[in-house]
């Protein structure tokens, strides 16, 4: 009984946690999404489905598909490898960076099909320094000699 106590207290503060965030919360993370989208050369829009509604009404959890992938995919690895977008997309296009990443993504897929193993970028890549990011390479990269 205690523990189920317990449990329920737990999920009610993880709940309030979660509420809806606040206008100026808001406000100061469209501070970054703003730069991203110029970098990307979209609008709001492109990844938030209800974003017709402005800041204050939208609700900016309601992700598109190129959202979630951005989700998923692209703030994470610009995080671990701590680059903005703007190191891989020149608006519509990719950089040399880019294109490169996107070999290897083509790589990881291959790679996915045909040993049934999935990549990550970690599996090659070790974070490095400004200007390094994605220079200093595992055993692995090395093994396979890709
Ligand atoms: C390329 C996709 C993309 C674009 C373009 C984009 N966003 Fe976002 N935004 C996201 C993702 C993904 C999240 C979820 C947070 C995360 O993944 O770190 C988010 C989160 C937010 C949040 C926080 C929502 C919440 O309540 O937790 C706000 C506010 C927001 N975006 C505003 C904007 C505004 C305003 C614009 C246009 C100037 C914009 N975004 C453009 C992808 C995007
Ligand atoms: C290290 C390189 C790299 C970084 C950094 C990066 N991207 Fe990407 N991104 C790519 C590549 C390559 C693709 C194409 C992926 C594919 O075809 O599978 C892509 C695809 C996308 C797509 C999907 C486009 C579509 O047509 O479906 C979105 C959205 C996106 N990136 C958003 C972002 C955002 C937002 C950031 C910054 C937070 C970011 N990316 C940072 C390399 C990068
Ligand atoms: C199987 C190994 C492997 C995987 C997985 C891999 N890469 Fe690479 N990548 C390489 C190798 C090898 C190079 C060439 C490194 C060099 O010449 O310094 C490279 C080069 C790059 C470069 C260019 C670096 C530069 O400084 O010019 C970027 C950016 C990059 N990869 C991003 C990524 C991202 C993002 C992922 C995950 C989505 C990824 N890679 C997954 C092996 C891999």
């Amino acid at each position: 009984m205690l523990l189920l106590a317990g449990a329920l207290v737990a999920a009610k503060q993880t709940k309030k946690f979660e509420a809806p965030k606040t206008f100026e919360e808001k406000e100061k993370i469209a501070v970054e999404m703003k730069k991203i989208s110029k970098q990307l050369d979209v609008r709001c829009e492109y990844c938030h489905s209800d974003a017709e509604r402005g800041l204050k009404e939208g609700d900016y959890t309601l992700l598109t598909r190129e959202g979630e992938y951005a989700h998923e995919a692209m703030f994470p690895i610009s995080a671990k490898y701590k680059v903005e977008c703007s190191y891989c997309h020149a608006g519509n296009e990719l950089t040399a960076a880019g294109e490169r990443t996107h070999q290897d993504m083509k790589f990881m897929r291959k790679y996915k099909r045909e040993k049934r193993k999935t990549l990550q970028c970690g599996s090659c890549h070790i974070p490095g320094n400004a200007g390094k990011e994605f220079q200093r390479l595992t055993k692995f990269a090395k093994k396979t000699g890709y």
